[in-house]
């Protein structure tokens, strides 16, 4: 499990291991961008403000992936134990 903090709204979340990332942010922010939830559209991209995410998409480059600015919420996790995302 990780935490997930919502830089918009201030909110601390959990992520069990067994939850997607963005469903735990849907249950505060129900407007979550999303279409394909495998990974490849970029409708979920959100920032990363903090933390290292743990990509599991097909869109970002290695480049991209090295920043940690951005991630793929759908099938993205957290490496570190807090996410900070720019939500
Ligand atoms: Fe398509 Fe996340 S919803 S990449």
């Amino acid at each position: 499990a990780f935490e997930v903090e919502l830089a918009t709204t201030g909110k601390t979340l959990t992520v069990a291991a067994d939850q997607k990332l963005i469903d735990v942010v849907r249950k505060v922010v129900p407007s979550v961008p999303f279409s394909c939830e495998q990974g490849y559209c970029g409708s979920c991209e959100t920032g990363v403000l903090a933390g290292i995410p743990l990509h599991r998409d097909q869109l970002l480059t290695e480049d991209e992936r090295a920043c940690n600015d951005t991630m793929m919420i759908c099938v993205g996790r957290s490496r570190s134990p807090k996410l900070v995302l720019d939500i």
